[in-house]
């Protein structure tokens, strides 16, 4: 068996799908090592989850830097010298210059509640209810420079209903999120899912859409 990946994860904020890793992690469904969890927000409760749970934690507030290029180099070289093989954005609210992912290809992956390409950016429950949508659901992606973009890996789906509210959409579609990325994450701790030239392959074969995720399994849906 190949040794445990090494990950860090950026969250600026609660941190519940940081939790749901190391969930997952301790119940030996996760092969991973968490060797980092930074955050822009020193008092970001997800930086406490971490300390309760043995993880090396650090805090950079973008206040202390001239620009964003420069926060994120100074970012981006802790988390290289942790020794993460992937870094996972988790609620992290920051967009990620180039500069900074340049040395990161198909290393940095992050998880957004939409339908991606649907409602980059805020309030994407509201949106996805505004358009009088039927579905809504999350998507984790490799991430690039562009604000929620990058390629799709995989997707949790859930049907809107009647009298859904901003509030309850989001809490629905949090336990999906939940199963979704440490599922996401699993496959590449396995090294079965990479991001190549012709695009995300799985088992060596490109994806034709993003995953599934059905009964808490991702599948293959093209
Ligand atoms: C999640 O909804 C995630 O999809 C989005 O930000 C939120 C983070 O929640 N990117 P948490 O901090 O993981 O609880």
């Amino acid at each position: 068996m190949s040794s445990p990946l090494k990950i860090a994860v950026l969250a600026s904020g609660r941190g519940s799908n940081l939790a749901a890793l190391i969930e997952a992690r301790d119940a030996g469904a996760l092969p991973v090592e968490f060797v980092l969890v930074g955050s822009d927000k020193p008092a970001a409760p997800a930086l406490q989850l971490a300390k309760d749970a043995g993880i090396p934690t650090l805090a950079l507030s973008p206040k202390s830097y001239a620009d964003r290029v420069s926060y994120d180099l100074d970012l981006f070289a802790h988390v290289a010298a942790s020794g993460a093989e992937l870094l996972v954005l988790a609620g992290f609210m920051r967009v990620i210059s180039g500069a900074a992912l340049a040395d990161w290809p198909g290393r940095v992956l992050n998880i957004h509640p939409s339908l991606l390409p649907k409602y980059r950016g805020l309030h994407t429950h509201r949106r996805a209810l505004e358009a009088g949508d039927a579905e809504h659901g999350a998507s984790v992606h490799y991430v690039s420079a562009e604000l929620d973009g990058g390629p799709l890996i995989a997707q949790a789906r859930l049907a809107i209903q009647p009298g859904d509210t901003e509030d309850n959409l989001a809490e629905r579609l949090l336990p999906l999120e939940h199963h979704l990325l440490p599922a996401v994450v699993n496959l590449i701790a396995q090294r079965r899912l990479a991001l190549a030239e012709a695009g995300v392959t799985l088992d060596g074969a490109v994806l034709g859409a993003p995953l599934r995720l059905i009964h808490g399994e991702l599948q293959r849906t093209a």
